[in-house]
């Protein structure tokens, strides 16, 4: 068997409301293997943001272990999760957090400039990453010139800019009407084919159905796991 790609053990995560605790995350654990589809559910306020965060490395658990692609994210410094998030990572969010001021192609170059690629390269492989998500000809439009679905794809573009094998992605259908959210969801099922694990969140049944498995949480459990 593989080593799982992306381990969760025991993760716990309280944020303090002045002198209290809130309880996020209450104990979860988690295994995923290399090339899996992974969704998770559960209502608002379950948690499923507080842990694709962790697992991103963009906030800290309490409590418990995280192993990325090797990596121990708790014993790294800034600067090596910032590298593995720049190498191993690819982040999708809802309201997309492209740059107002950057053209699409500039957005997809972004994290490649991070990587310290070569100019030439960058470009590149840019329109390529745009015509993949099928925006090749919208290169130089402003995010404020794309619709929604359009923009979600540019963000798809660049997530996936500096090649990591794991994209994270919370509620990346979330502002689509449903049409486009299915096509957005096309999109990443390719990826998936193509060999990405993929970690995604929704409320919508629907999009659900294109993991290979779905994890629900509740008040900051794993409650239950379906999958084929
Ligand atoms: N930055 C924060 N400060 C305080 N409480 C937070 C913060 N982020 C999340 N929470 C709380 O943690 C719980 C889980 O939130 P979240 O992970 O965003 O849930 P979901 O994404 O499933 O809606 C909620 O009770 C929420 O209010
Ligand atoms: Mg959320």
């Amino acid at each position: 068997m593989t080593d799982p790609i992306i381990i969760v053990d025991d993760i716990h995560k309280s944020y303090l409301m002045g002198k209290e605790a809130v309880p996020a995350l209450r104990g979860v654990s988690l295994d995923i293997a290399p090339g899996e589809f992974v969704c998770l559910m559960g209502p608002s306020g379950s948690g499923k943001t507080t842990l694709l965060n962790i697992v991103g490395g963009l906030d800290e658990a309490s409590r418990g272990h995280i192993i990325v692609a090797g990596e121990n994210l708790v014993a790294l410094s800034e600067n090596e999760l910032a590298r593995l998030r720049l190498h191993k990572m690819g982040f999708i969010f809802q309201n997309y957090n492209l740059l107002a001021n950057f053209t699409a192609e500039e957005n997809v170059e972004a994290p490649m400039v991070l990587a310290k690629v070569g100019r030439r390269e960058r470009k590149q492989r840019a329109m390529a990453l745009l015509e993949k998500v099928g925006l090749a000809d919208r290169s130089h439009h402003y995010p404020s010139e794309l619709s929604g679905g359009q923009q979600q794809r540019v963000a798809i573009a660049r997530a996936l800019a500096n090649d990591p094998p794991i994209l994270i992605a919370d509620e990346m259908t979330g502002d689509l009407d449903s049409e486009t959210g299915f096509a957005i969801m096309e999109l990443a099922a390719q990826l998936n084919q193509d060999g990405m694990t993929i970690v995604f969140v929704t409320h919508d049944p629907r999009m659900a159905k294109f993991a290979g498995r779905v994890i629900e949480l509740r008040d900051g459990k794993i409650l239950e796991e379906t999958g084929d």
